[in-house]
Parts: C-alpha cells; structure tokens; sequence
C-alpha cells in the first residue's frame, strides 16, 4: 500500500529577548561613531543584550518553551532539539543537549549546527528532511546567540553590528500538504577569510593569540564590505532557486523573512528580486544582527504583527559566515497564526515536567557522586 506523503509543518513559535537595551549613542561613548552614521549605514538604532545569568542556552530554553505553549505539546513529545549557533556554551557539551535536559525532553537527540547566521535555516531543513523520511515526527529548531560574548568592543566596524536573542519553533509531521517546500543551502569556504571567530582548533589560533594576523582568539573578525558584496549577490538568487524548488514564482511569495543583518541589503534583495520591500519582514533597527537567531524572531514578530496566513509563500533566507547561505520556501498551512493556544491541562504539564527537569539531572548527578565515593571508600 502507498505510504501518504508526510508534510513538516511549523506548529509552534517562541523567542527571548534581554531586557537590556543597548542604543547607538550607548555604543559611541566607547568607540569613536555615532547613531546618524550607523543607522545610516545599516538600519540599526538599537540591541539586546543579555546580562551576567543570560546565556544561549537560557535565551534558547525559555524561546524553546513558548514555542511548546503555542504548539501545545509536551517535550516528551519532542524527538529531536537542534541549537544553530555560532556562540555556544560550549565547545560541547552542546547547547541543544542543556536545552533538552532542561525542557525535559528526554526522548530527544540533540545537536547544535553551525552555520553562522544561515544557521537556522539550515537546522530547519535538517529538521524537515528527517520529518519527510519519517524518522522523526517532532522536533524544536533554535537560532540562539551572545553575539556581545564574542565581539571585539574596540572594533567599531563590528560591535555596532550584534546584539542578541533567541527564537524557536516546533516543527511536527503533518498529512496536510504544505510546510517546508524546498531548501537550498550553499556554502562557498573560500570566503572563510572573510568573516570568523578563531576558536580552540584554529590553525591561526597561535598566531592570534600574538595578534600576528589582525584575528583575536574567541573575537569576531569581519571584512564588512566584501561581506556586504557576497550577501547581495546570494540573498536573490538563492531565493529564486528555491522558489524554482517549490515550484512557485517569485511573485508567489507573500512574505521574505530575511536574516537581518543590513537594511541596506534587504533594499538591494528587493530591488534585484523585484519584489516590494514592504515585502520584507525587518526589524534590524530595534535588534541589529542577531546572527542564527534573527530569521525565527524575526518570523514570530511577523506572526504576532499577522503578516502571515494560511497558505502564504514565505521565503527565509539565511547568508554569514562559511561563507554560507540558505533559502527556504515555506507554505504556511496548520495551525492558523491567529489561533490561541495551550490548553490550562498541558500548560501544567509541562510547567510539573521543567520542575522535575532539575530535580532529575540534579539526583541523577548526586547518584554518580555517591556511586563514586562508594566505590572509592571500598
Ligand atoms: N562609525 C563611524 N565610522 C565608521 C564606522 C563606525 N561604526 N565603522 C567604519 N567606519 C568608517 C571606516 O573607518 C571608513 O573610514 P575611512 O573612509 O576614513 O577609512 C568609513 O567609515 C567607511 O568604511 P566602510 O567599511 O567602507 O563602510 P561601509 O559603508 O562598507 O559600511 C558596514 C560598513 C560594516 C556597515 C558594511 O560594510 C556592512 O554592513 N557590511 C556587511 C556586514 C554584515 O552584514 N555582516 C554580517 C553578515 S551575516
């Protein structure tokens, strides 16, 4: 008997911003700049940024949590927690396990995806990929990011740039034809150059701690206008490849969710697409670059403005570090952006189930303990 396609749709949608705002009159205190030349140049006003108790992973969890209450679902519902970050915890363990230990999510694997600010679409196709082969039937895909962790605050090229946040969605396998309709994810290293955060295994790692090269261990390096060049070049072009995928035509989307790192370079999208840019979620002024987490905040702000509906083409569209880059084309289809939910039962589910999250990794850490002490003592 014929199997029926199995469709991956976004059920659920969370993001978590720091309470602390960062202006550009804030920033030029510090380096030498100001908020005409900065939002002239890029969009941007103002950032998140997170304090001394915020990190990826709580940013990731409490995202990852809103977006279980719009779903409606448990974590033990979940199968698999991806983290797309390139301003980890760790090194590993990785930030997606920390989430899914806290969520309780115990019959999840989980893994964090680096791919710089393409990030979240590529876990979102990773996501979808499984879902469609039937190998999972639920999982949570989060962008999340400390971008002010890893900036250099004397590099006004770059610490005007960042701020940080999180944003998540639950995607779950559906017979309702629609959800992920196409991927395309691109990488070109040759530009690895160009944009980086020389990290434990850099090659250049020797060098950089001497300063030798321009680059500083852990801090990030940009060639801003060659950068600039490449996200032009690719935000089209691969939007039109996977409208091409989907089957659709470019004047079929209803909605282009783009990383936000550039006002600028959503204008030039727009224009060589030839798509008004009233057709382009941006919220880069109030958050600036939020590297893998700005395409699902950016998403959830357009749902909460509803800017999207059902059976809207949306096109996500990632491109940073790698060089890498990535589009997506999205039917929304179940449940309807308008639709409340999260059942008072389920709420408390889950609420019991975050409680017992702690108390289970701690007794299961103090069990090892006393194992070990046992065992010593004998
Ligand atoms: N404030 C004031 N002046 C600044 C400045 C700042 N924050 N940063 C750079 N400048 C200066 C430069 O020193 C330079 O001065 P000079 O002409 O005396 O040498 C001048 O402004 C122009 O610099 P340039 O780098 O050519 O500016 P630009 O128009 O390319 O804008 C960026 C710089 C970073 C805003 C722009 O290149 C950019 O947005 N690139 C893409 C970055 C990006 O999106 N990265 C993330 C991708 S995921």
């Amino acid at each position: 008997m014929l199997q029926a396609p199995i469709y991956a749709h976004i059920i659920g949608w969370g993001m978590a911003l720091p309470t602390k705002v960062m202006t550009n009159k804030e920033i030029s205190a510090f380096v030498e700049t100001d908020d005409d030349w900065i939002f002239a140049r890029t969009g941007i006003k103002e950032r998140r940024i997170a304090n001394e108790e915020e990190s990826t992973a709580t940013l990731a969890y409490t995202a990852a949590q809103r977006a279980l209450e719009v779903a409606d679902i448990l974590p033990l519902d979940l199968d698999l927690v991806i983290v797309a970050t390139s301003t980890p915890e760790n090194i590993f363990p990785s930030t997606a396990s920390l989430v899914q230990d806290w969520l309780n999510a115990h019959d999840a694997g989980a893994f964090d995806l680096s791919a710089a600010c393409s990030g979240f679409v590529y876990a979102l196709n990773m996501a979808a990929d499984s879902i469609r082969a039937g190998s999972i039937k639920t999982a949570m895909v989060i962008g999340s990011e400390t971008m002010s962790r890893i900036l250099d605050w004397q590099d006004r090229s770059t610490c005007i740039l960042f701020g940080d946040g999180a944003g998540a969605v639950v995607l779950a396998a559906s017979e309702h034809p629609g959800g992920v309709l196409s991927s395309v994810l691109r990488s070109d290293g040759a530009g690895s150059d160009l944009l980086a955060i020389p990290s434990v295994g850099s090659i250049d790692a020797e060098e950089s701690r001497a300063g030798a090269n321009g680059y500083k261990l852990y801090k990030m390096y940009m060639a801003g206008g060659e950068v600039f060049k490449f996200a032009t070049r690719v935000v089209n072009e691969s939007i039109e490849q996977a409208s091409k995928m989907a089957g659709i035509a470019v004047g079929d989307i209803d909605l282009v969710i783009p990383h936000q790192a550039n006002f600028r370079i959503l204008q030039a999208a727009a224009r060589k697409l030839g798509i008004e840019i009233d057709k382009f979620m941006s919220n880069v002024e109030q958050y600036g670059n939020t590297s893998a987490a700005s395409i699902p905040i950016a998403l959830c702000e357009a749902i909460d403005q509803r800017r999207i509906h059902d059976k809207d083409h949306i096109a996500l569209v990632g491109f940073g570090g790698g060089l890498t880059w990535a589009s997506m084309i999205i039917q929304w289809g179940i449940p309807k952006p308008s639709e409340q939910h999260g059942s008072l039962l389920n709420r408390q589910r889950r609420n019991a189930l975050y409680q017992m999250a702690r108390l289970r990794s701690k007794s299961r850490r103090w069990r090892r303990r006393v194992k070990n002490t046992i065992n010593e003592i004998r």
